[in-house]
């Protein structure tokens, strides 16, 4: 017997392309055929979109698998790519980032501006004994020196190492190590919620710890007093002193360009490794694609932060790379108030922006009105990316940010995919609530059982990549068999059966009866109920649908009838009374609900009405402390938990409550 996901959710909404959107769409739908008759003269057509120094002989050299060579011989500057050529073309005085620091204070810098920062960075990483193949650590607020940083380092040809700005000595001091990295990139502090937050005390810490360090260059962003060492030199008195002059080196397509660490579930984080031609063609061209980018008119905002993928493929090198105009953002958004995005929405009359679900749902919670008081109608198309989107979120998104008729693109990807592998194309695909839709040109995505077989539409199983893509990661730094393990050996060759190389993802999918792809969470999340596989997702897309629910996360507990049972925690919609009878009634609700909605099978044995739910520093559910309340355990690692604070709440509210039947 083959081991599938149940597919219990079903969907009949339906949204075609805007038809003014459709018929000015920088993709329409031949590039599907194209891609199909030719998948690597489609990605040559895409790579043709860069500049090269020198042309490659081989699009894809796929003889020693799963180790991929792209645009094999080709060379290229990836900064020049994404400043220098702007520059050279006349847009000078074209605005590349419009910065706006938590307390308010902004900055507008051209490409022009760029490229003389980027290029004095370039000269002083080159002055402090930086050169190719070395690794910088860049442990920055969202500042625009954080992405001249980065460039920086790719226009010399030394990979960057971002660290998220939010992460603890250990993390900081692990990474470095890991990387060997000479020079780590930081500030004083930035702005957080009203008040600044130093980074400078943690980097000290983490160097005392790291012999390789041999420079910390530090940028003053909030003027607060700092401990100063010996390896330690100001930005401004450096990089904003030297040469504004900088001649680019292309480098081999192959050469490493970043290294960018995700905890995994388990164990030392992995330093998922990037490089520079297929990762900058498929970026750059699924940013075009994806985004519908105008970019004469559009002002595109990306809301992640620099430091996860997001932030380094869609704020860095795929909007720069296209000559976009966009917004970047230093704070969080309730600071000063609840309606600070959009705001700065309003402000900058933001064409497209690009955020996640966790957001959405926050949004959600805080009600209604708050985007009402702003002029949204700047919006022309919106973008969701990080977690599966609940259908009831995504019309939320809809309804409330995109003045019902802005599309919607749910981006399927991944740290290791680098670049956008499953979603709507804008022009093209008529969206369904809650579904990534399909692979994009180029891209071989499926879902199959546990023989690797092909689902049929209707059914679920694992989401697999069968054909090797541009973006794709190249390794895990310093560690190939791991590389192996982790993302080739579950299915097909590398698992010992059959001569193909399948990438497993990790997630779960469902295809619907047209054949669109549903995203199911983690597959190490899905639970096994009286035999049946329930996805997490679809039980929480579920209860997100009750108009009471803003946000819910469901883990299975062990039981001692049904193997696992559905535990459910749920955070209610800012104007939910839940307040004693109130609050049994609306669980008994949402039970029910559920049932309604899924089927007996999916109905939870116990919701929980919470204020928060426990998240990763990137906005990611852990069901895995959800998992430890549920079943009376003490709760594992919480180190990587955003607020500490969290689950002490849910503990304490866990005792006492019985909403079985
Ligand atoms: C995991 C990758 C991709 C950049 C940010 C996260 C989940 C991501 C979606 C989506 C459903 C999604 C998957 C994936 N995920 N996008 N549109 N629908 N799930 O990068 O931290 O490497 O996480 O995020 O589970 O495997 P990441």
């Amino acid at each position: 017997m083959s081991e599938t996901l149940e597919n219990l959710y079903s969907e009949t909404r339906q949204f075609p392309p805007p038809a003014a959107l459709a018929a000015e769409a920088n993709v329409k739908a031949e590039a599907y055929e194209r891609a199909t008759a030719d998948r690597l003269g489609f990605w040559e057509q895409q790579a043709e979109r860069l500049t090269w120094a020198k042309r490659w002989e081989q699009t894809l050299d796929w003889s020693n698998p799963p180790f991929a060579k792209w645009f094999v011989g080709g060379e290229l500057n990836i900064a020049y790519n994404c400043v220098d050529r702007h520059v050279e073309a006349g847009l000078g005085d074209k605005v590349a980032i419009h910065w706006e620091g938590e307390p308010g204070d902004t900055r507008s810098i051209t490409y022009a501006d760029l490229l003389k920062s980027v290029s004095q960075a370039a000269n002083t990483l080159t002055e402090l004994g930086v050169t190719a193949g070395d690794r910088v650590a860049i442990y920055l607020p969202m500042i625009p020196e954080a992405a001249v940083a980065m460039l920086a380092c790719a226009r010399i040809g030394a990979l960057h190492s971002v660290v998220f700005g939010g992460f603890s000595v250990d993390a900081l001091a692990t990474r470095i190590q890991d990387a060997d990295a000479k020079v780590v990139i930081t500030a004083d502090g930035g702005y957080r919620r009203g008040k600044p937050s130093a980074l400078k005390p943690t980097v000290d810490e983490a160097v005392a710890q790291c012999p390789s360090i041999e420079h910390v260059l530090v940028v003053r962003r909030t003027g607060e007093d700092v401990t100063w060492g010996e390896k330690d030199l100001w930005w401004h008195e450096t990089v904003e002193q030297a040469s504004e002059k900088h001649e680019p080196k292309a480098f081999d397509s192959e050469h490493p360009l970043f290294i960018l660490y995700t905890s995994g579930t388990t164990g030392k984080p992995k330093g998922i490794l990037h490089t520079t031609g297929g990762y900058l063609t498929q970026v750059s061209y699924t940013y075009n694609a994806v985004f519908d980018l105008k970019p004469e008119t559009d002002v595109f905002w990306c809301t992640a932060d620099i430091g996860w993928v997001t932030g380094h493929s869609y704020i860095v090198y795929g909007p720069l790379s296209n000559g976009a105009t966009q917004i970047m953002y230093e704070g969080t958004p309730d600071t000063p108030h609840k309606g600070r995005f959009w705001e700065i929405v309003d402000k900058y009359k933001v064409t497209i922006l690009y955020t996640a679900p966790t957001l959405i749902r926050t949004m959600m919670k805080w009600g209604d009105d708050i985007p009402a008081k702003y002029d949204l109608s700047s919006l022309r198309l919106l973008g969701s990316v990080g977690e599966p989107i609940n259908p009831e979120a995504w019309m939320w998104y809809r309804a409330n940010v995109g003045h019902d008729s802005c599309p919607i693109v749910d981006t399927w990807w991944q740290t290791e995919t680098g670049g956008i592998m499953i979603s709507p194309l804008p022009g093209v695909t008529s969206t369904k609530p809650g579904s990534a839709m399909t692979p994009l040109p180029g891209i071989s995505a499926d879902v199959v059982d546990d023989q690797a077989e092909s689902v049929p539409d209707g059914g679920g199983g694992f989401l697999v990549l069968r054909e090797p893509w541009p973006s794709m990661l190249r390794t895990i730094w310093g560690d190939d068999q791991r590389f192996i393990d982790t993302y080739w050996s579950r299915f097909g060759k590398g698992a010992g059966t059959g001569d193909e190389w399948i990438y497993f993802a990790g997630d779960g999918a469902k295809k619907d009866e047209d054949g669109a792809l549903w995203l199911l969470g983690r597959v190490d999340d899905v639970m096994l109920v009286s035999g049946h596989n329930i996805s997490t997702t679809e039980v929480e897309s579920a209860l997100v649908s009750h108009p009471s629910v803003a946000e819910a996360a469901v883990v299975g507990a062990t039981d001692p009838t049904t193997g696992q049972a559905i535990v459910a925690f749920t955070i209610p919609r800012g104007n939910v009374d839940t307040a004693g009878d109130a609050g049994e009634k609306l669980i008994q609700d949402l039970r029910n609900h559920v049932a309604k909605k899924l089927g007996p099978i999916a109905k939870p044995r116990q919701i929980m009405l919470v204020a928060e739910l426990p998240k990763t520093r990137s906005g990611k559910i852990m069901r895995r402390l959800l998992r430890d309340v549920a079943e009376n355990r003490s709760l594992g690692d919480v180190t990587t938990l955003q607020d500490s604070t969290v689950m002490d709440l849910i503990s304490s509210g866990m005792q006492g409550s019985k909403s079985e039947d």
